[in-house]
């Protein structure tokens, strides 16, 4: 439980953020070729930190959903380590996406390999060994970004590198929705955490560009925080509807349609959905953002073994844990949920519900707003965070 407290003293940092920021607006509104809507296939598989399992899981995923006979296409965008092929089971990529973005040929879809095994699976593999291309410039992040918007799939899933760079951040918020991959450990949490923090405040400062000095208000605001009193979004809020109302109310619109997914790799137990509800709660009462949670990965050897000889988990013993967890988490959150249309809607629902300027008289007991409290609290040394009780409030009982 001591993540959650750390999470709840972690600081807004916001200055730092909001330099650098530009704009990646995808055509989200326009339909693809078969007539689906594009806004709802594209993931971006993303972490705090590497080593959580994101190459993996992105490479089962595409896998399982190609099973069930939808259009996949995996996309490596890790470009500093490229690995996505091997963990799909291609030792060596006929071409990646550096033939692309070296322009020796004109369309992303050209870069695609048909998956030897899978028929619906396709792989857009990144560049290996070539240097240059670990930090893309600008344009060229942009043209990748459209151009993997074009590819025709039922799902194209986006497996980002680690960290909370600008490149991998702007990969996120262009997908038409962000998976954060997280461990259940302290760190992992707490990586996770300031991954969507970042994320968001990006999000905003591209956002609010067309008012007048938004970003330098916003910097102002922030930059009045000190050590002992901290920037929620619901007092920057708040701060900036005083001094300009109709930027106040772009931010508010902007953070509710920031909803991104957790799925937690290398589950021990079912305590450890605790952090996932610690996550959960840090990120609505700090960010006054929802965060919709797909389910978890147990921890599992079969995962490493079947690395080792490059094939993809949930095809190597579908029996075994993280294969049926996997399994479990294509059929029930993005098979059977009708293409995260409805998630998309429900989450903007309930974003609307919880309106950040209701967040404050919601205090919860172990809230950034309740250090007095804390001592006394009965959720310090484990158990629910309270922002539990305000989400499901019939199940849980307030001890604190
Ligand atoms: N559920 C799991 N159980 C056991 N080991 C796992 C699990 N998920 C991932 N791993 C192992 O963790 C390591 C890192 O996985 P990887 O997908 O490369 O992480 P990332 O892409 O986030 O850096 C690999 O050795 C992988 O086999
Ligand atoms: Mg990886």
């Amino acid at each position: 439980m001591i993540v959650h407290r750390y999470l709840y003293q972690a600081t807004f940092a916001i200055m730092s953020f909001l330099y650098g920021y530009n704009v990646l607006n995808g055509s989200s509104e326009n339909k693809d070729g078969n007539g689906t809507h594009p806004q709802n296939r594209l993931f971006a598989i993303a972490s705090g930190k590497g080593g959580v399992g994101k190459t993996v899981i992105t490479a089962s995923l595409g896998v399982g959903l190609a099973k069930l006979k939808k259009r996949v296409i995996v996309v490596d965008a890790d470009l500093a380590g490229a690995n996505l092929h091997a963990a799909v089971g291609i030792e060596r990529p006929h071409q990646t996406s550096y033939q692309f973005l070296r322009k020796d040929i004109l369309h992303l879809n050209e870069a695609l390999q048909d998956h030897p095994r899978f028929p619906n699976l396709k792989i857009l593999s990144g560049a290996i060994g070539p240097l240059g291309l670990a930090n893309l410039n600008y344009f060229q992040k942009l043209k990748f970004i459209r151009h993997i918007k074009k590819l025709e799939a039922d799902f194209i899933l986006i497996d980002l590198g680690a960290g909370s760079g600008n490149n991998v951040i702007d990969f996120f918020l262009a997908a038409d929705h962000g998976i954060v991959v997280t461990n259940p450990n302290s760190l992992s949490i707490l990586d996770s955490y300031n991954f969507l923090k970042l994320a968001l405040l990006r999000k905003i400062s591209r956002e609010i560009k067309g008012y007048n000095n938004g970003l330098d208000l916003l910097k102002q605001i922030a930059s009045s925080e000190t050590h002992r009193t901290q920037m929620t979004m619901h007092k920057l809020v708040r701060e900036i509807r005083m001094r300009d109302i109709h930027l106040g109310e772009k931010i508010v619109s902007v953070v509710s349609e920031f909803s991104p997914l957790l799925l937690v790799n290398m589950a021990m137990d079912s305590k450890d959905e605790n952090v996932v509800l610690t996550l959960r709660a840090a990120a609505q009462e700090l960010l006054s953002i929802n965060v919709a949670y797909l389910g978890s990965v147990r921890k599992d050897a079969t995962v490493d073994k079947a690395l080792h000889e490059m094939i993809p988990f949930i095809d190597y013993d579908s029996k075994s844990l993280a294969a049926r967890d996997l399994a479990n988490i294509v059929i029930t959150q993005f098979i059977q949920s009708q293409s995260f249309e409805a998630y998309r809607d429900e989450k903007v629902r309930q974003s609307r519900l919880i309106r950040i300027k209701d967040i404050k008289t919601n205090t919860f007991i172990c809230s950034v707003e309740c250090y007095l409290y804390w001592q006394g609290c009965s959720h310090k040394k484990g158990g629910h965070p309270c922002g539990l009780m305000s989400s499901i409030p019939r199940r849980i009982e307030k001890t604190g």
